[in-house]
């Protein structure tokens, strides 16, 4: 099977595996990270079959949505590359890929962290699919799935959370702008990246004034 076939094939079987996903971490989601994965690995020196790859199954089953199992969604990668004949050196990166991608992961000790330029630029991706006009749709289609309040005023967002803290924390959807997606912009990872995360983190302050405003009834 050429590169080609292989990536075709992996569509497919992104596709299948996600029907009936949250719609934040649907099969659109993965669209959007892989065609913006590519885009910024245009300007990266990358493999870019491990880039697309990477992409497409970085949410092949999110712990979020297997009772916090962060083992599987690596697991049912390596089980589907092993089948297509890959190299193992492919598959370990791809698995690295999947381990070390997540926020929460980020807010845990750096040292001996798995890194290569192939995760910085779907990580860059996949940040960039969290801010913005999608970001603010997929925060909030999140917290109605985890039947969450929208906002409650007396309840202040917690800026120094542990990974166990922020995996658990039940608080309200607008939290999750000042826990996460507005820090999101300072760390990203390409020049590409940080670029096509300023507009977006724009639009996310602009979306706060305004509601805030609304909330408190104001002109
Ligand atoms: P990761 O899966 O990279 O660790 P998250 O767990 O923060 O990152 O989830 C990815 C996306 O899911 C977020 O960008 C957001 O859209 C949504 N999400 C996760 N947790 C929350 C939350 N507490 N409130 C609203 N949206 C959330
Ligand atoms: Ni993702």
């Amino acid at each position: 099977m050429n590169n080609t076939e292989i990536i075709n094939k992996t569509v497919q079987f992104v596709k299948t595996t996600l029907q009936g996903a949250e719609g934040g971490h649907d099969w659109f989601h993965i669209e959007r990270v892989w065609k913006n994965s590519k885009l910024i690995a245009k300007n990266e020196n990358v493999n870019l079959f491990i880039v697309e790859l990477g992409a497409l199954l970085h949410d092949i089953a999110d712990s979020k949505f297997h009772n916090g199992d962060e083992n599987i969604g690596p697991k049912i990668s390596r089980t589907f590359l092993e089948n297509l004949n890959l190299d193992e050196s492919i598959i370990q990166h791809i698995e690295n890929i999947i381990k070390n991608i997540s926020y929460k992961n980020s807010l845990e000790s750096n040292i001996d962290k798995f890194k290569s330029k192939e995760l910085d630029v779907i990580q860059d991706a996949d940040r960039l699919d969290a801010i913005g006009a999608i970001g603010i749709a997929r925060a909030f289609n999140y917290g109605g799935f985890k039947n969450r309040e929208i906002h409650n005023p007396t309840i202040e967002p917690k800026l120094q959370q542990s990974k166990e803290e922020y995996k658990n924390s039940p608080a309200p959807t607008i939290n999750h702008f000042y826990e996460k997606l507005l820090r999101l912009k300072d760390q990203m990872n390409t020049k590409t990246g940080i670029q096509l995360a300023i507009e977006r983190h724009k639009y996310m302050e602009q979306f706060l004034d305004q509601f805030y405003k609304e909330w408190e009834g104001k002109k």
